[in-house]
């Protein structure tokens, strides 16, 4: 077991980096079974991955919180568990349309207040615990107040079920009026090399002291400079970023952030991951792997000190490209 520097989400303290278990639930990003993910799960955690992020839409029912669970089994108490709910719709719960910018161009979700304890319910179940230490909406519900899905939570956080708040995907305006209903204590944004993060949410989270998850801290692989081409049966597939030519187009422009990694002497995806960190003290990236070595080079990350002249050097090296293709959210 080692342990790795910790990071405080508003109130909630975890490893510097956590761990996103997505990739663990078959039709992610390539293959998988429950071995190869429970084993990936146990690695993260030996080796200091404290704080993991699932999600009740992960895999086809619960699949990835049950997997979790079993990885959690007889050391609940070393890691924070981070889940999120509305994308799982139950028989009998109406699908509400959250538009998207790929994939299906819209998801189902629905985060009205009288669903979220049953939500929950579910959660626990699947992770075999008594209490979710993060809880988020998943995505926020188009059709219900973000106000009325934040007292839901709250009513959870007062019965015990949930240790704190947090939001997916909203808007900086979103985030204060849930705010203000319950204390929020992280929000979950894409934000990476190639994708910047929102502004004006970065500054309202700032300002009310919530702490920043970032997915697919990774560039969903890219930024690792290992992804070549995407199989068919990958979910990547759906994302125009990784298209053919997009692809190419991409690798060549990040070609000068690959190359100060190699001066600095860390992989491209730890440079990619200390670069988040060194965002501010509020930042926790989440990257996902289902392979042992890159699960130990990513944590690893959590070390990488970079100079103010690297970071100059990797934010000019930046500011010189935008990715081609779209992003999901925006
Ligand atoms: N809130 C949301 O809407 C939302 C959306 C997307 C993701 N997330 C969360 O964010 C987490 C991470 O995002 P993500 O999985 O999309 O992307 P990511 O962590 O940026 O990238 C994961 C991909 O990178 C590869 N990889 C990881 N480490 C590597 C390394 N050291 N060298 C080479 N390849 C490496 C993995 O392949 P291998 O398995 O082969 O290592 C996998 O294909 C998810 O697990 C999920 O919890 C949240």
């Amino acid at each position: 077991m080692s342990t790795l520097p910790t990071r405080s989400l508003g109130r909630l303290e975890v490893s510097a980096v956590g761990f996103g278990a997505m990739v663990l639930s078959p039709g992610v990003y390539g293959e998988v079974d429950d071995e190869r993910g429970l084993a990936a799960l146990r690695h993260a955690f030996d080796h200091g991955a404290a704080f993991v992020d699932t999600s009740d839409g992960y895999g086809v029912d619960g699949h990835n919180e049950r997997l979790v669970g079993r990885a959690l089994r007889g050391r609940r108490d070393e890691v924070a568990v981070a889940t999120k709910f509305g994308f799982n719709l139950p028989d009998g719960v109406e699908p509400h349309p959250f538009p998207v910018g790929f994939a299906f161009g819209e998801l189902a979700v629905n985060c009205d207040p009288r669903h979220v304890r049953g939500y929950a319910e579910a959660s626990l179940r699947n992770l075999g615990t008594d209490v979710i230490d993060l809880y988020y909406p998943h995505f926020p519900d188009p059709q219900v107040p973000i106000e009325d899905t934040a007292g839901a939570v709250g009513d959870l956080v007062s019965d015990g079920l949930v240790r704190y708040f947090g939001l997916s995907n909203v808007t900086a305006g979103q985030l204060r009026r849930a705010h203000a209903v319950h204390p929020v204590q992280a929000v979950q944004t894409e934000w990476s090399m190639w994708r910047p993060v929102d502004p004006e949410l970065l500054a309202a989270a700032r300002e009310l002291g919530v702490g920043l998850v970032t997915w697919s801290p990774l560039g969903a692989g890219f930024l690792t400079g290992t992804v070549d081409r995407i199989e068919d049966g990958d979910f990547r597939k759906n994302n125009p970023r990784f298209d053919d030519a997009n692809l190419a187009a991409n690798r060549d422009s990040y070609a000068a952030v690959r190359e100060i990694a190699e001066d600095v002497g860390v992989s491209p995806g730890q440079l990619a991951l200390a670069w988040l960190l060194h965002r501010g003290p509020d930042v926790v990236p989440i990257p996902g792997s289902r392979t042992p070595a890159h699960i130990e080079e990513n944590l690893a990350a959590a070390r990488v000190e970079l100079s103010a002249d690297v970071l100059a050097r990797v934010d000019g090296a930046l500011a010189g490209v935008a990715a081609s293709g779209g992003t999901l959210l925006g």
